[in-house]
């Protein structure tokens, strides 16, 4: 089946503003690709337009042949998203395994009550996700990094063929972030991987292709080629210090351009 998301001249308009311009994008379900931008750039309306959350204005999206507006629904089946965490969202005191089985009982009727073979898959998927140790601990009492992976987890039980994650990183620590990514290349060769980011610092070496976005696509391709001084410059309106290192560019963004 086809893997792939394919996007041209894609035209969003929202209230009048022009979100996203003119993008034309491929997008590879067997590799791991990043969305680098601003704050405001357009990046998590890319995403809900690949979902079909979003109506293009103009414009085509192909998600794995289909099209989102339309057949949104298959395509929420085969892809496991993880929204951008909101700051006082999941104050919920109910155990980790709840959240997770959360994912399956999503698209179930009701009496939405899980089966032993849910629950048996649950546990799996917070292994997979590196916290089978906290499924019973309540969500509210977990850390950034523990909370990511548990929605890890969420957006695993479905068993989909892609996952996309909006800004994952958010409020976890160095420690919290380098686990999530151990679980995400682990996942790699099954799953294919897309992810916003702010900084691609924690990521960079595994990035198999970046898009630079700001409104516009202002390049995409392999990460050494994208993030040259004239294209972030271009994203960012202003010079970002670059630092290479064993052929790995490190932009350095901090949380300026958060
Ligand atoms: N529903 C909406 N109506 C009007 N403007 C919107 C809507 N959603 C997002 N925007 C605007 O579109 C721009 C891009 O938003 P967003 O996709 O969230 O950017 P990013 O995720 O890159 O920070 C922002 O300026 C935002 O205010
Ligand atoms: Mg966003």
């Amino acid at each position: 089946m086809d893997r792939d998301i394919i996007i041209r001249g894609l035209n969003i308009v929202l209230d009048r503003y022009r979100v996203l311009e003119d993008v034309s994008i491929d997008i590879r379900g067997n590799e791991l690709t990043v969305i680098l931008g601003p704050n405001g750039a357009g990046k998590t309306t890319l995403i809900k337009a690949i979902l079909g959350l979003v109506k293009p204005s103009s414009g085509s999206i192909k998600v794995f042949g289909y099209d989102p507006f339309k057949e949104g629904e298959k395509i929420r089946k085969l892809i496991g998203y993880l929204p951008q965490l909101e700051k006082y969202s999941y104050e919920i005191a109910i155990p980790s395994i709840e959240v997770v089985l959360m994912g399956l009982m999503a698209s179930r009727r009701f009496p939405r009550i899980p089966s032993k073979d849910d629950v048996r898959k649950a546990l799996e998927c917070l292994g997979r996700a590196g916290v089978r140790d906290i499924a019973y601990k309540p969500f509210n009492e977990l850390s950034g990094g523990q909370r990511q992976r548990v929605l890890l987890a969420r957006a695993l039980v479905k068993e989909p063929r892609y996952i996309i994650l909006d800004e994952p990183f958010t409020g976890v620590d160095v420690r919290g972030q380098r686990e999530i990514i151990e679980c995400l290349i682990d996942l790699k060769d099954d799953i294919g991987i897309l992810m916003i980011l702010h900084d691609i610092a924690p990521i960079a070496e595994h990035i198999d292709n970046l898009i630079l976005l700001n409104r516009r696509v202002i390049a995409w391709g392999p990460p050494i080629e994208v993030l040259t001084p004239e294209n972030l410059k271009r994203a960012y309106g202003t010079e970002i210090p670059i630092i290479i290192q064993e052929n790995i560019c490190y932009p350095l963004l901090g949380d300026r351009h958060a």
